[in-house]
């Protein structure tokens, strides 16, 4: 069976490096044509660094290329390092970048591997959608090499960074208006899913007793950013949010989601970077996203704890 070509946009963060190891775990399902990186979690200084650590920690070699450090239009949220840590990945030690870094910007790359694919990519937004929205905009032509996003960002119910918006979408919600109506097909791993796809210390006990190198690094980084869920949101569990966009593509039956048309608030002066989900339908519009809202979180941890056992 042919692979999938997979792009991963990414802020890492602890729950960004183990979507890049989930997608690593997966060689025989994913060809990963590249990474590229935005500021978010951290400065994007910070979340290159971070992604080419991860990657030499997991032995995966492809380009990773450093992308926007602003936001389209407005200003860097700020306020992070409750969550990541000064560094964007505090907690555990990860060895220093491997090979030379790539001389071409996010945009670059994306072109450049976009440019290059007969088979249209499939493209993993796990940080703001800075990235994303430049491509788009200033390279429309490339859609029709874009298959489709696994992004996680937004949400129907709930936000976590204001009441009502999540993070990554509200870091740059015009970006990832572009993004949301571009026409591609898009999955959402909402926070209505990924607060479902929580790992508890006894499970993260588990994973770590793998024993393998990159298992013990996704637990120690479980451990430091579970901190947050635990003492900040009250949370039952370490929540997964990013490897919720590549499990899905791993093994979408033990998702459940619902086609909906959303619009994300530019504008709202309580709702500013919300996902609008129409669930029921009403303005009729063009269902453009697969909205996921339940996971079989037994199968997603021994999903998760199966395919890290796979690495080094
Ligand atoms: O809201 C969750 C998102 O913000 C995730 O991408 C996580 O990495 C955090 O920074
Ligand atoms: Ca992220």
């Amino acid at each position: 069976m042919a692979k999938i070509p997979l792009i991963i946009d990414c802020d890492p963060g602890h729950d960004d490096a183990i979507a890049l190891m989930l997608a690593a775990s997966a060689s025989d399902l994913f060809d990963i044509k590249a990474v590229t990186t935005v500021g978010g979690a951290q400065s994007v200084d910070k979340t290159y660094y971070n992604a080419r650590r991860v990657l030499a920690a997991i032995g995966l070699d492809v380009p990773v290329a450093r992308g926007a450090a602003q936001p389209m239009v407005r200003k860097a949220l700020g306020g992070t390092e409750i969550v990541h840590g000064q560094s964007g990945l505090d907690g555990p030690a990860l060895p220093e970048p491997e090979g030379e870094p790539c001389p071409l910007t996010a945009f670059e790359l994306l072109c450049q591997v976009l440019e290059e694919v007969e088979e249209p990519v499939t493209i993993c937004p796990t940080g703001p959608m800075t990235n994303m929205g430049i491509l788009l905009a200033v390279r429309p032509d490339l859609k029709k090499k874009i298959k489709q996003f696994s992004i996680m960002g937004g949400g129907f119910y709930m936000g976590n960074w204001t009441a009502a918006a999540e993070f990554n979408i509200l870091a740059d919600p015009e970006a990832a208006k572009i993004l949301f109506d571009s026409g591609i097909p898009i999955i959402m791993s909402g926070l209505d899913v990924t607060h479902k796809a929580y790992v508890t210390r006894e499970e993260n006990e588990v994973l770590r007793q793998n024993g393998n190198r990159c298992s013990v690094l996704a637990a120690e980084l479980i451990d430091y950013f579970s901190r947050y869920h635990y003492e900040v949101e009250k949370l039952p569990g370490c929540t997964l949010h990013d490897p919720c966009a590549v499990a899905y593509l791993l093994a979408p039956e033990i998702f459940s989601g619902k086609p909906c048309h959303v619009e994300i608030d530019v504008d709202g002066t309580y709702t500013l970077g919300k996902t609008v989900v129409d669930w029921f339908g009403h303005t009729g519009k063009e269902k453009n996203v697969l909205v996921l809202y339940d996971v079989n979180r037994p199968a997603f941890v021994k999903l998760l704890t199966e395919q890290l056992a796979r690495l080094r």
